[in-house]
């Protein structure tokens, strides 16, 4: 089956579909984007992903492209022609194509909106969890406004390939003081020695991850204590459970952190139990 793209108004074939050289989102990484997870051919968290865009948007002054329900269309209509029936579907909306200047680019410079989408294999994530999977750490070396979702991801991408160079599934950074941030596509968790749950607090340089948000809407109703605050490295490592959570992984435990092993080597019941809500939720919640 051929894939599509959506890409500023029409849908084209996947392998022919390309952006403008200029673009800003090529020239400057000058654009923000959002991935949802789908279910059975629906998006989940469609409101906090929608939510956040526009918040992203506002935040660097990139005009919202068209309404939000044209918009919904869109990423419906894309997941639809390419039948994804579970996988993820990414958008990305950058300030448009001029010719290359730091300065933003004329007022009324229509924005750039391309969506993709593609199936992941739930049978395969599902065995990756069962196992749990091993994370290290990276110095963060980002910049100040994490809290934005843009397409500057160089230090990221630095970070998920030292994982993947080390057999590792995610990397976990970890900024001056030795406290982790999150990880360099996901939200870091420990269950720490005294049973509660630990994921750092918004203020910091992190992104507010939807996943994030749901899970720790979930955690009263589990009979879990929370407590929204940083932990270090060697916090992580002496942890019962650690996990991570973003669209398209949902919960995923992690059995080893830089080698050490979490959790006697194996994924625990807390992750494996807010895995298996979440997912129910997700899928029942999902437009
Ligand atoms: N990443 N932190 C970072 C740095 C992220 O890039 C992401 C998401 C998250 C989790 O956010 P959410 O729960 O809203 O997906 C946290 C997406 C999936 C990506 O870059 O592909």
């Amino acid at each position: 089956m051929s894939r599509v793209a959506y890409v500023n108004g029409t849908y084209q074939p996947h392998g022919e579909a390309v952006v403008h050289v200029e673009d800003r989102g090529f020239q400057f990484a000058d654009g923000v984007y959002e991935v949802w997870s789908v279910f059975d051919g629906r998006l989940a968290d469609f409101e906090g992903h929608m939510t956040r865009l526009v918040r992203s948007l506002t935040e660097l002054r990139i005009p919202i492209p068209m309404t939000l329900p044209a918009l919904t269309q869109v990423l419906k209509e894309t997941v639809r022609r390419n039948r994804v029936r579970n996988g993820i579907v990414y958008l990305q909306v950058t300030r448009g194509t001029a010719r290359r200047d730091h300065l933003f680019p004329a007022e009324g410079t229509p924005p750039s909106v391309i969506v993709t989408a593609k199936s992941l294999s739930s049978a395969k994530s599902d065995a990756q969890a069962a196992k749990g999977v091993a994370v290290i750490t990276q110095p963060d070396i980002r910049w100040g406004r994490c809290d934005i979702k843009t397409v500057g991801l160089l230090p990221n991408v630095l970070a998920k390939q030292a994982a993947r160079e080390r057999g590792a599934y995610e990397a976990w950074m970890v900024d001056d003081m030795g406290l982790v941030t999150e990880g360099s596509s996901t939200n870091a968790w420990i269950v720490d020695k005294e049973g509660r749950l630990r994921t750092r607090d918004t203020h910091a340089n992190i992104l507010k991850g939807v996943t994030r948000t749901a899970i720790m809407a979930m955690v009263a109703a589990e009979g879990l204590e929370l407590d929204e605050r940083p932990f270090s490295v060697d916090e992580a490592k002496a942890a019962r459970e650690a996990f991570f959570t973003a669209a398209g992984a949902f919960v995923m435990p992690a059995i080893s952190i830089d080698g050490v092993k979490i959790g006697g080597g194996k994924p625990g019941p807390i992750a494996t139990r807010l895995r298996a809500r979440y997912l129910e939720q997700a899928r029942r919640d999902a437009v």
